[in-house]
């Protein structure tokens, strides 16, 4: 059981860094440039900014390499569990940009559904970065994907990452990082 919870966060780290960096060095010019659809609504809308997309693409993609860094050069300090789930070097890169294009692509679908910057959608608040950073992992890394990933470990992404986006979320809230604990 706490195996599966080391390993999950393990594998996950360079879209959970990604992720929280964004929100850490968000601001200044969003994505869409403040463009509006049709639909006379945001294409994204103000939360999602190149700031925050780059910064987190590069934070948890440093991340990920440090972590292969640490299983070649002194596996000894992590659980074993975690030494056989190594990933190839261009995987944190997917993982980290996979993390952010899910984010980005539930900004449109939330503002397209006329949900408002910020407003909560639970589920896919939660769970967008999860399923970018797959969708775009996959294809490209599949065996290692598969691999490491098995349906023990997958089910336990889809438990702990809600439960640590709510922390996460409320300690962004408390030190005036979000406007929203969500
Ligand atoms: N952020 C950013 N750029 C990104 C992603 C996040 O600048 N690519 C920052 C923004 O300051 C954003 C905050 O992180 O307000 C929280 O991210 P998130 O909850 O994803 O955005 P929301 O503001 O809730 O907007 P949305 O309704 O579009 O999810
Ligand atoms: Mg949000």
């Amino acid at each position: 059981m706490l195996s599966y919870i080391l390993i999950a966060v393990w594998l996950m780290l360079p879209a959970y860094v990604a992720n929280a960096t964004a929100v850490l060095c968000g601001g200044g010019e969003p994505v869409d440039r403040g463009k509006t659809m049709q639909d006379g609504r945001r294409v994204l809308g103000d939360g999602k900014t190149y700031r925050g997309l780059f910064g987190g693409i590069f934070a948890g993609t440093i991340t990920g390499i440090a972590q292969i860094e640490i299983i070649i050069h002194i596996p000894y300090v992590v659980p074993s569990a975690l030494t056989l789930s190594m990933f190839p070097v261009y995987v944190p890169l997917l993982m980290a940009t996979g993390a952010m294009l899910g984010d980005m692509g539930a900004s449109f679908l939330k503002r397209r559904a006329g949900f408002e910057r910020g407003k909560m959608f639970p589920v896919l608040d939660q769970l967008d970065f999860v399923a970018g950073a797959f969708i775009l992992t996959y294809p490209v890394a599949s065996d290692w994907f598969v691999e490491s990933f098995t349906p023990q470990i997958l089910l336990t992404v889809i438990i702990i990452t809600p439960i640590l986006h709510v922390f996460s979320n409320i300690v962004g809230y408390l030190i005036g990082k979000k406007k929203v604990p969500w």
